[in-house]
């Protein structure tokens, strides 16, 4: 049995000034007009066989929004677990396995994040059935992407021997700087870490107590003494703020020998800051490679995301820019700084 978990804790601070706090990314119709990238994900779990119902992970704040956004697609009851404060994935993913092992520790995690795009969700889900020949050999299972820049943003995972379904990993090394970035790219050995995991509860219980016992001890305090009301699972507060924030990738994929890699390439984005979704929309336009979203005049502008939610936008003359409207705030970035914004967001946080 596979049993999806979203992952929905990001805060989507470079997709400022439409990302906000209190309604982030992974709740936007970003990608497409009529679906919210959580809904994205979890439609495209329905195409992946022997999957139950989604688990989602988020924080306190965003209960609401995912509970309405999973009942307008028809799921009648989600398991939704509340994080009273963010720690990254490593503990948000301790509390999923916690929650499923107490069933069934050999059910097998999905993990997606929130805000990816995968527009070819059949290749997605053969990549799935490959990767539960290995899960089930009790594997920590990665998704491969074939790398096309030396984007420091990933992981990078090393192939190793041919296993069935996939390879082994050799290494796996997260977000490393341009220099080694660059050689890996260079070497082709290397695949870019998709975020995607697949791997039994009890497996992934069993690596956090092996690398990081702490957050293991902090995560089962936690959810021992949780509560439950409708469909939301809340753990405890005090004993969950004690633990460490760190990802998986730092906390597990870098020290375990058990991982695996299936490569897979089903047109996958992970929609982190404004040049990405630029990127995904701007492919049909091949003329001028713009991207543009509502009320928007364009003349003789190139290579540039205008996205405008409540008036008309016009740009004349400019290349390689993403302007961004909103009723209170617009954005007007170099599209190869587009990472930056969150400069922005921080700066106003500071000043109050
Ligand atoms: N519930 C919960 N709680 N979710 C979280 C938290 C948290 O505290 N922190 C992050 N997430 C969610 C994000 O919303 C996102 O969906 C996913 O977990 C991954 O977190 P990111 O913060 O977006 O990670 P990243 O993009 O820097 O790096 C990861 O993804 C890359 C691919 O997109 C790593 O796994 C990299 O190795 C990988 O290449
Ligand atoms: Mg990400």
């Amino acid at each position: 049995m596979v049993i999806p978990v979203i992952l929905s804790g990001g805060s989507g601070s470079r997709l400022w000034p439409v990302s906000r706090e209190h309604y982030p990314k992974q709740f936007l119709n970003l990608h497409k007009d009529n679906v919210s990238l959580l809904q994205e994900a979890a439609l495209r779990l329905k195409g992946v066989t022997n999957a139950g119902d989604p688990i989602i992970v988020c924080n306190e704040e965003h209960r609401f929004l995912v509970a309405e956004q999973m009942h307008q697609l028809g799921f009648k009851k989600s398991q939704i677990i509340l994080e009273p404060c963010g720690r990254n994935t490593a503990p948000a993913l301790a509390l999923a396995a916690l929650a499923v092992a107490k069933t069934d520790p050999e059910a097998e995690l999905l993990i997606m994040p929130a805000d990816h795009v995968i527009k070819d969700v059949k290749a997605f889900a053969d990549a799935v059935e490959k990767g539960r020949l290995l899960s089930q050999q009790d594997k920590l299972v990665t998704f491969g992407i074939a790398p096309t820049s030396p984007h420091t943003g990933y992981g990078y995972i090393k192939r190793g021997q041919a296993l069935e379904g996939g390879f082994s990993v050799e290494a796996f090394v997260e977000k490393p700087d341009l220099g080694v970035a660059e050689s890996y790219l260079a070497s082709g050995d290397y695949l870019w870490n998709s975020g995607i995991f697949l791997f039994k509860a009890s497996n992934y219980l069993a690596a956090l107590k092996a690398y990081a016992p702490d957050i293991l001890t902090n995560c089962q305090a936690a959810y021992e003494q949780r509560s439950e009301d409708m469909d939301f699972l809340r753990v405890a507060e005090e004993a969950f703020a004690q633990c460490r924030s760190e990802s998986i990738d730092y906390a597990v994929m870098e020290h375990t020998n058990q991982a695996a890699v299936v490569p897979m390439s089903p047109g996958w984005s992970d929609i982190g800051a404004w040049d990405a979704l630029h990127e995904l929309r701007s492919s049909e336009d091949k003329e001028n490679g713009n991207a543009i979203h509502g009320d928007v005049m364009l003349h003789e502008t190139n290579d540039s995301l205008v996205y405008s939610e409540s008036r008309l936008v016009a740009a004349v003359g400019v290349n390689n820019l993403i302007i961004v409207e909103t009723d209170d705030a617009v954005l007007v970035a170099d599209r190869r700084q587009a990472q930056n914004t969150k400069l922005i967001v921080n700066a106003l946080k500071a000043a109050g």
